[in-house]
């Protein structure tokens, strides 16, 4: 099928790849003239395991087209819009201005049968609006509302092994071409088909229960920390009835990147406007304990160091999440900073996201290697749990630093391992 794909970001970049691989025609739109070249000559603007591979393997079948032209989308019987609903600067909401002019341009071209599928995350009601304003513009065209749940660094297989698939449409009827379209690649893979408010808030509840989720163990690791407790093994104690089970109960530094913080607003602003500030408060609650995760890494920082000015803090790690390069909302780099500002040397390693970092915070000091960075350090922070941090040998580094006290932000390393080595370890809700 002929397919069109609008915002080549990191969901749909990956989107139009996937599709591609799986024998699709694909055009792929973005009015950022950089991008479009650089993902035309075979590179990516970001770091997702897989894909630049990917990429290679579908430029050579010639099935994926990268263009600034809308009108390219004029046969495409699929409009996928995939373009980022970020959160509005200086509120809690979604800024839906990228949405609005990627529909807008669409409309112009689009061809009567024609379905527009929204994968953006929205506020729920955005699809209502659109569908009714496409029937007006465009009456042969339809409306879908089909979030996306690819997490980064998972996203080739989120995008073409699904645990499930979302069609808001406004008749069953109208979700068929969509929904024949995934079943012929994914058989097994459960469809819900549902109206357009239930589609769009799949998307925003799941994001805000995972949040959540990662919330109520940062809450309980303040429990600990004030009781002598062990939310570690708390998290694994609870997490062993499958009734709650333990995914999404690591305790650390809590949540960033683009989408769990803002979505989790978005939600909290849209409910605002419907009158349901009570039925939702409680994000506000947990999205403040993210938060406050953040300062208690820094606050441990200043009982191990006393005053930070003029030491030398190593951290491991900056990107939001392992497997990846971003560093959207990364507590590890709002962690980094906070002590930057404080006065201490902030040494950073990441195995991909020095550079991303490094647009966003130049006044941190990069580290190419882990040696550099351990040298001489008067305290060390893992703050993103890389699988190449939980394979270093602490005997080894001990030698480098000046004072060998660790803190673990993501309870992830070895910590007899490290205690034997010689090396302090400090973490969150855990006495060790
Ligand atoms: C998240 C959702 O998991 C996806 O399903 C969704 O499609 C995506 O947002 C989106 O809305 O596009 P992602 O942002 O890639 O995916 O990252 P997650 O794997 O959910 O992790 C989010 C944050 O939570 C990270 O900073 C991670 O370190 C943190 N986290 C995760 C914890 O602090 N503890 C945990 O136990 C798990």
């Amino acid at each position: 099928m002929k397919v069109a794909v609008i915002g080549a970001g990191y969901l749909g970049t990956t989107h139009a790849i996937c599709m591609a691989s799986l024998g699709h025609e694909v055009i792929a739109v973005d009015v950022d003239e950089k991008r479009v070249e650089l993902l035309h000559s075979g590179k990516l603007p970001f770091y997702e395991p897989g894909l630049p591979e990917l990429l290679e393997k579908v430029r050579a079948t010639g099935l994926i087209h990268f263009t600034t032209e809308f009108s390219a989308i004029a046969e495409c019987e699929l409009i996928f819009i995939c373009v980022g609903t970020p959160q509005k600067q200086g509120a809690l909401e979604a800024d839906l201005s990228a949405l609005d002019s990627a529909f807008a341009a669409a409309v112009n071209f689009i061809s009567k049968g024609a379905v527009i599928v929204g994968k953006s995350t929205v506020p729920v009601g955005t699809a209502e609006k659109l569908a009714q304003s496409l029937h007006i513009t465009s009456p042969g065209a339809r409306l879908n509302w089909n979030p996306e749940f690819l997490r980064e660094g998972h996203a080739i297989a989120d995008t073409l092994a699904p645990n499930r698939i979302v069609i808001g449409a406004d008749s069953v009827h109208d979700a068929k071409k969509l929904s024949d379209f995934y079943r012929d690649a994914a058989p097994d893979v459960p469809q819900f088909i549902t109206n357009f408010p239930t589609a769009e808030l799949v998307k925003v509840a799941a994001n805000a229960f995972l949040a959540t989720k990662i919330s109520f163990i940062n809450a309980m690791s303040e429990v600990a920390d004030a009781t002598g407790a062990d939310v570690a093994l708390l998290a694994d104690a609870i997490g062993a009835d499958d009734r709650i089970g333990r995914k999404f109960l690591g305790a650390g530094i809590g949540f960033g990147g683009g989408c769990l913080p803002k979505d989790i607003r978005a939600f909290l602003a849209r409910g605002e406007e419907l009158g349901l500030s009570d039925s939702l408060a409680f994000l506000k609650e947990f999205d403040l304990i993210n938060q406050r995760t953040r300062t208690r890494a820094v606050a441990l920082a200043l009982e191990e160091l006393g005053s930070v000015k003029g030491k030398k803090v190593a951290i491991l790690g900056v990107a939001f999440k392992p497997e990846s390069d971003d560093v959207r909302d990364s507590p590890a780099l709002e962690i980094a900073q906070m002590l930057a500002s404080l006065g201490a040397n902030v040494f950073v390693h990441d195995p991909k996201a020095l550079e991303s970092a490094a647009a966003k915070a130049p006044d941190l000091h990069y580290c190419q290697s882990i040696e550099d960075l351990l040298r001489g350090a008067d305290l060390t922070m893992h703050l993103t749990e890389w699988r190449e941090y939980r394979e270093l040998e602490p005997e080894r580094l001990r030698s480098l630093v000046n004072s060998a006290t660790i803190f673990d932000g993501r309870n992830a390393l070895d910590s007899n391992a490290w205690r034997l080595a010689g090396w302090k370890v400090r973490a969150l809700g855990r006495t060790l």
